[in-house]
């Protein structure tokens, strides 16, 4: 059914494009500019206590309300507080837990995104945190300092909850990122910016648009770190922003319009050396850090320009055409002095490189309208089977023109190459999520080094969370060498299925969850 309602979606634009029709109702979303009069909120980093060698925190989902604008009261879901969630930080080699309750009246869950860890504490659909209840998730810091980031999961409802607000950073450190020259003062001149797009009603309350737009819905109010129009004092040199596109459809290209940054670090971690950049392009999910130079006085603000989708059927209809600000910066009178960027690779370099030549495996991915390689989400079956300590190579094909993107949980892949070709330098770094161009070929490199797991799988999925939800996610399970089990369904998963089922509401296998036009936390699935 949502099947249909897609294709005729998609089918009326291209019909409105070949008629020369400019304007497709519903469809085309122009971003406000608002006044950028409020300070960046700075989300907190997370307190933790450490005991017998494991570093814990705590986190609780939670309703409040939120000026995303200024004098309107939105309610929201947040972590420790109404909207967003704290900064969590931990060290490469440290044994870390988190326990995770849940005070909202549905059943959620936190995947760490990004996170190299066992299958059993990611905190996909099969590790939902009913309400009331905790999830008490531990593992070791195993990979480069990076930028990471923790949302909701839970099947057929995650772009909901991470549209109310369900969000926060993850930030890993490591001898490298310690001894970098770049800005590291939290809050100062290291800064998070969490970008998001939201529709509001009248009442202010946050609308998930259903009109078969694409890839989702697409808003006229963007925030950062949960404002709209902030602004950041600037007080270095330097500046380093922790981008992350925390919107559930909307792509974005950042940048200035009057200088170029510095690309320091990609999904999973810092590049090579720093790229000099005008803009970096951003589906959901992604993050980039840039350092960007100030001049002691003058005011410049990070925007968002027209993105280049790659060959979509109606750009205009997904954001494409859309320009605007997303965050002023104002530099001090006097500034700090800040080093020019740059920095050594790790002591753990060599053990952290992939090797083409080592790649033993080769799977294909095809993404159509809501299917991958033809199937939907099955929450009880296993698409994939891979073992601990093989390399393998991952060609992912977007094969429609709609967007869409590719995320894989547990690991950080490297982009070989794009149609053949050399990837550009800004998905040259480390990457766990990557916007796929229609009808583009993209080779990805990955190792599964430890975890094995004979029963929980991992996730890969598109990042658009409305396509995500509708079913457009695959489950792999790392094993051992020689384990027996096979793709196909699991009996030891039925019991997650159907939990998984139950709590999504509704048509799981269809895809198509409810979608309520106004999102109001107190009326959300009696
Ligand atoms: Cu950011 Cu499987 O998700
Ligand atoms: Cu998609």
């Amino acid at each position: 059914m949502s099947r249909t309602t897609t294709a005729t979606a998609l089918a009326a634009v291209v019909a409105l494009l070949a008629a020369g029709c400019g304007a497709i109702p519903g469809s085309v979303s122009s971003v406000d500019e608002p006044e950028f009069t409020r300070e960046l909120p700075v989300p907190p980093l997370a307190e933790s206590t450490v005991t017998d060698g494991v570093r814990t925190f705590r986190l609780t989902a939670q309703e409040g309300t939120t000026e995303l604008l200024p004098g309107v009261e939105t309610p929201t879901w947040g972590f420790d507080g109404p909207y967003l969630g704290p900064t969590l930080r931990a060290e490469r080699g440290e044994k870390v837990a988190v326990e995770v309750a849940n005070d909202l009246d549905v059943t959620t869950s936190v995947h760490w995104h990004g996170m190299h860890l066992p299958a059993a504490m990611d905190g996909g659909p099969h590790q939902p945190v009913e309400p009331g209840g905790t999830w008490r998730p531990t593992w070791t810091i195993d990979q480069p300092a990076a930028t990471l980031w923790y949302h909701p999961h839970p099947h057929g409802e995650t772009e909901e909850h991470v549209y109310r607000g369900l969000a926060g950073l993850f930030l890993l450190d490591d001898d490298a990122s310690r001894a970098a020259d770049l800005p590291r003062e939290y809050g100062v001149d290291d800064v998070p910016v969490v970008v998001q797009d939201k529709v509001l009603d009248d009442d202010g309350r946050l609308v998930l648009t259903d009109d078969g737009g694409e890839p989702g819905t697409l808003g006229g109010t963007v925030v950062t770190n949960g404002v709209a129009g902030a602004y950041h004092q600037v007080t270095t040199e330097r500046v380093r922003l922790r981008l992350l596109n925390g919107s559930t459809a909307r792509t974005y290209s950042l940048g200035f319009a009057d200088r170029d940054v510095d690309l320091v670090a990609t999904d999973g971690g810092l590049l090579d050396a720093p790229v000099r950049l005008d803009q970096v392009r951003l589906a959901p999910g992604e993050r980039a850090e840039v350092v960007v130079a100030m001049s002691p006085g003058e005011t410049t603000r990070l925007r968002s320009a027209e993105v280049d989708l790659g060959g979509v059927a109606a750009p205009f209809a997904m954001g494409g055409n859309d320009a605007f600000d997303v965050l002023e910066l104002r530099a001090a009178d006097e500034l700090a002095p800040s080093p020019e960027p740059s920095w050594r690779p790790s002591e753990h370099a060599a053990e952290d490189a992939l090797h083409g030549e080592d790649a033993t495996v080769t799977r294909t991915f095809d993404l159509d309208e809501r299917t991958i390689n033809g199937e939907r989400m099955d929450a009880g079956r296993i698409d994939e089977v891979a073992a601990v300590g093989s390399t393998e190579v991952w060609e992912v094909r977007n094969t429609i023109p709609m967007p869409h993107s590719f995320h894989v949980h547990d690991v950080q892949f490297r982009v070989l190459t794009i149609d053949g070709q050399a990837p550009p330098p800004e998905l040259a770094g480390p990457k766990d999520t990557v916007y796929l161009e229609p009808r583009r070929t993209y080779r990805l490199l990955m190792r599964f080094e430890d975890y094995a797991d004979d029963v929980l799988p991992y996730m890969y999925h598109c990042h658009m969370l409305l396509h995500e939800d509708q079913g457009m996610m695959g489950q792999l399970l790392v094993v051992e060498p020689g384990s027996d089990a096979r793709p196909g369904p699991s009996e030891h998963l039925s019991g997650h299925a159907e939990h998984a089922a139950a709590d999504a509401g509704r048509e799981v296998g269809d895809g198509h969850g409810p979608r309520a036009s106004v999102v109001d936390p107190h009326a959300a699935h009696g």
